[in-house]
């Protein structure tokens, strides 16, 4: 496949092409609540991008155009030319990559409790700190400092935690360089020829919901979704919720 990478992925259901996109640092099992409740409405397709879950591991560093080619080699491999993208957080900034390089290919796009805005210098720095602790000190450090930001809800967690320890060094600290490099996405939106729909929960600690606010407020035609007492993992904590609002996409 496109750049040496295998990906491992889940396709379920039928009806019109929907991409899941998992966020860092997890894998498509994140997607296990939502899935039965989509399978009547789409043909769900859901990646473990590069250096996650049963995918590939790369050596060296990544963007997030390698993570989106890898995602057009997937399409092509399974015949799909053009799909809805939903991508959770860092999986939004992916979706956000891929209608950039194939905006043809897209015919809606979500982002769950993500954002199009790029890293602050001080947030970039963060990244290549965390990286460098990875390296020193293995994933742990991550689930650690992440996993009380994801969600307050205690099954959530722990679910989250485990799902983060068992990612590979690799592909963490891989995700942590891309994630800093990434472009900034606000501007080429308004662009875009497709729907956009934001999924945000309104107790989200990670990403606050006035990002998807202010995405909102300069592109009203965008879809908001504002999902009450969720956190970041919206798909595990308000799971009925979610898929409704990803129904929206048909
Ligand atoms: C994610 O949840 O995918 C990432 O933590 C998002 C980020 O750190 O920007």
């Amino acid at each position: 496949m496109e750049n040496n990478i295998d990906l491992s992925y889940e396709r379920h259901g039928k009806g019109p092409p929907l991409v899941l996109i998992h966020g860092f640092p997890l894998d498509l099992s994140i997607w296990d609540k939502v899935v039965p409740l989509l399978e009547n409405d789409f043909d769900l397709i859901a990646p473990d991008l590069r250096g996650f879950g049963e995918s590939s591991t790369m050596d060296g560093p990544c963007t997030m155009l390698d993570f989106a080619n890898d995602i057009a080699g997937l399409l092509d491999f399974l015949g799909v030319e053009k799909a809805a993208f939903a991508g959770h957080s860092m999986g939004g900034y992916v979706a956000l990559a891929f209608a950039k390089e194939y905006p043809e290919r897209v015919s809606g796009l979500a982002l769950i409790s993500s954002q199009p805005g790029a890293d602050n210098l001080e947030r970039k720095e963060g990244r290549y700190k965390t990286a460098q602790d990875v390296a020193d000190k293995g994933v742990g450090v991550v689930a650690e400092a992440m996993t009380p930001k994801l969600s307050a809800n205690k099954e959530v967690q722990d679910f989250v935690r485990a799902l983060t320890i068992a990612q590979s060094k690799n592909g963490v600290i891989g995700a942590l360089k891309a994630m800093a490099e990434r472009d900034d996405f606000m501007s080429i939106l308004p662009q875009f020829k497709f729907p956009i729909l934001l999924i945000h929960g309104d107790a989200d600690a990670l990403i606050p919901v006035d990002r998807a606010r202010e995405v909102k407020a300069v592109l009203p035609e965008a879809r908001l979704v504002e999902l009450t007492g969720a956190g970041h993992m919206p798909m595990l904590e308000v799971p009925d919720e979610t898929a409704e609002a990803l129904k929206l996409l048909k």
